[in-house]
């Protein structure tokens, strides 16, 4: 089951074409673009017509595929280089490491006759694995957040209050089905929990300087019928203050073993904000986020500096309908963009997971690894 008829990224069997949904033109244009060579999907990862750590990591894998396609009797030396140019695409998420190293693992031993073919298995099986695991973590946080309403509820109840009429949720980014290939991770959870029958609410930080929030968050929201709110970034200290957000829910790029979080740019003021005000913050995100071989976020998460231009700069519709492009400060203006920042574990009220929720920190982590491992072996 997905969660719309669109996905992310879809492989057309009969045509043979990769198409993927060309998220710089959301939300004023709905646009399937094909990749038809490595180049394609090196720049739709580069470019960010394809975003979110999930989604890059399987665009990554469909460019192996792409690359081995045009070549008859396809050679090692081209996988090789496919590898290591699709890896220097984006460096902060890990799951583009994590999916060309799966990719790498199971070509590895297959005759060099079927390596193209054994390669868009492997995109395919990435593929599928990044839509069940999205839906199943989705499943672990809604029974926390629906945790979470029930005792919202309780609580009004027993000091004579009135019901409360929805769960307010904050995000950050896009974290959702755009991010990845259906469902999302952060916005998974929100999906799952309104499903349950939880009236949910979502603040959406817009997230300059790209505007995710603004552009894509709201624009997945609506198609799925979740109330929302757009926010300007530095609205959450503020509602948090009022009593106007139960939980924060975000996702991840790369997680550490110790459980220090690298998310977009400012997730860490809004967990900040909400450990002062004792708002519990949550972070979704698959297993293959989880960089078990760091262990401190700050010192060793290259953070992505992207060009100051998409600062200085923004894109949107006109009232005369077209889409356009406009400057916001002064001409030559320095402008310095770091596209992802790092929230401690200690500000991270638990981890959710395909596989459960987990504390962030080491021990937990840890038991996680070690769990994985005996499963590999087993
Ligand atoms: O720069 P982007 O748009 O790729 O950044 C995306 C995010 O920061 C998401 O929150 C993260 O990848 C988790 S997506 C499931």
């Amino acid at each position: 089951m997905t969660t719309t008829a669109h996905l992310s990224l879809r492989y057309d069997a009969a045509s043979e074409r990769v198409l993927i949904v060309d998220q710089t033109r959301l939300p004023h244009d709905f646009i399937e673009r094909e990749l038809a060579s490595l180049d394609d999907a090196c720049e739709a990862i580069a470019a960010m017509w394809v975003r979110g750590a999930p989604l890059i990591g399987v665009t990554a894998a469909f460019g192996v595929y792409l690359a081995l396609k045009p070549q008859v009797g396809a050679s090692r030396a081209v996988l090789a280089s496919a590898i290591e140019r699709l890896a220097a695409t984006r460096p902060t998420a890990i799951n583009l490491r994590w999916a060309l190293d799966r990719v790498a693992a199971q070509l590895a031993d297959v005759d060099d006759s079927i390596l193209c073919e054994s390669a868009l298995g492997c995109a395919l099986a990435l593929h599928a694995e990044d839509i069940a695991t999205c839906a199943a973590l989705g499943e672990q946080g809604a029974e926390r957040l629906s945790q979470l309403w029930e005792a919202k509820c309780a609580a009004a109840q027993s000091a004579g209050l009135a019901a409360p009429t929805q769960l307010n949720v904050l995000t950050h980014c896009n974290a959702g089905a755009l991010a990845t290939v259906d469902w999302g991770t952060a916005l998974a959870v929100i999906y799952k929990t309104q499903a349950r029958g939880v009236p949910i609410h979502v603040w959406v930080d817009e997230t300059r300087p790209r505007n995710q929030g603004a552009s894509l968050t709201c624009w997945e929201l609506g198609q799925r019928g979740v109330a929302h709110t757009l926010i300007v970034d530095n609205a959450g200290g503020h509602l948090m203050q009022h009593g106007l957000v139960d939980c924060c829910v975000v996702g991840s790029d790369r997680t550490t073993l110790n459980g220090d979080v690298c998310n977009k740019i400012g997730t860490y003021l809004k967990a900040l904000a909400a450990f002062d005000n004792g708002i519990p913050f949550y972070v979704a995100l698959p297993i293959s986020t989880i960089d078990f071989t760091l262990r401190d976020g700050l010192s060793e998460i290259p953070i992505e500096e992207r060009a100051g231009e998409e600062v200085s700069h923004i894109t949107g519709r006109d009232d005369d309908g077209r889409v356009c492009r406009v400057q916001l400060t002064p001409d030559a203006t320095r402008v310095s963009n770091y596209g992802f920042d790092v929230t401690p574990a200690r500000l991270v009220t638990a981890l959710i997971t395909e596989r459960g929720l987990f504390e962030a920190n080491a021990e937990s982590l840890s038991a996680l690894h070690a769990q994985l491992d005996a499963q590999a072996v087993g």
